[in-house]
């Protein structure tokens, strides 16, 4: 199963990803935290996207669409995969439609994460994240340590004040028409309420794709 992770910064991608993809027993694959590895293992890729990342603007496609390629080949995700915030312009969504009907697959469903600008602005906010695997939190210092692999809790830099405003446009000038795309393209697209407990949302999201 091959589900597409929707939704504006904040939404609750990142929390709801390893949920979903537990409970659906495929991995999952998220192309900002490939890049944010790449940015500190200080590759030619990593420094190439850190600059995008820093100012809240997308990462050239075809440098996505080179991660995504790269990494679907992997035996791991023969099965399906979870991806989060993979496809964010038109032309990821070609590329990926493409990539994967070379592979005889196709996307099965899109989760759209619905959340209010004020909400999103309140969540990250109060977010920190894991700075070895990513996880985030709310409501915990920095410097505190993940429950989930003892690393050091940061916040990124993106989620300051300026960087979440432009994030927010970036996302309803060049994100949002690939909803469009997908429905008109035939692929289920599903609208969930992503206000309320993690695992409520979790529970809804798996309930529109029949899991
Ligand atoms: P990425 O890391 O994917 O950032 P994003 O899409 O902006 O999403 P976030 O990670 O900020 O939020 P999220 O939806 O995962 O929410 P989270 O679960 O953390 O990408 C970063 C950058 O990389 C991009 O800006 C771009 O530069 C580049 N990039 C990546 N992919 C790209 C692509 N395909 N094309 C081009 N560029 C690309 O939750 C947020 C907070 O809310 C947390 O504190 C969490 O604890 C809390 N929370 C979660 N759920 C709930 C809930 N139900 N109630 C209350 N709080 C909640």
């Amino acid at each position: 199963m091959i589900i597409v992770l929707f939704g504006k910064p904040g939404a609750g991608k990142g929390t709801q990803a390893p949920l979903l993809a537990a409970k659906l027993a495929v991995p999952t694959l998220a192309t900002g935290d490939v890049l944010r590895a790449a940015t500190r293992a200080g590759t030619p890729l990593g420094l190439e996207a850190k600059g995008f990342m820093d100012r809240g603007e997308l990462v050239p496609d075809k440098v996505i669409l080179g991660i995504v390629a790269e990494e679907l080949k992997k035996p791991e995700y023969a099965r399906g995969a979870i991806l989060d915030g993979v496809v964010r312009t038109v032309p990821q969504a070609e590329g990926l439609r493409s990539m994967l009907a070379s592979l005889g697959r196709a996307v099965d469903a899109v989760l759209a994460f619905d959340v209010d600008n004020d909400e999103i602005v309140r969540r990250l906010g109060g977010r920190t994240v894991c700075e070895n695997c990513q996880t985030p939190y709310t409501g915990r210092e920095v410097g505190s340590v993940c429950s989930n692999c003892g690393g050091r809790l940061i916040r990124r830099k993106d989620d300051d004040p300026e960087a979440v405003r432009n994030r927010l446009r970036v996302y309803d000038e060049q994100t949002a028409p690939v909803l469009d795309w997908y429905q008109r393209d035939g692929t289920k697209v599903a609208v969930v309420n992503a206000v309320g407990a993690v695992h409520d949302v979790t529970a809804r999201a798996l309930t529109t794709i029949g899991a």
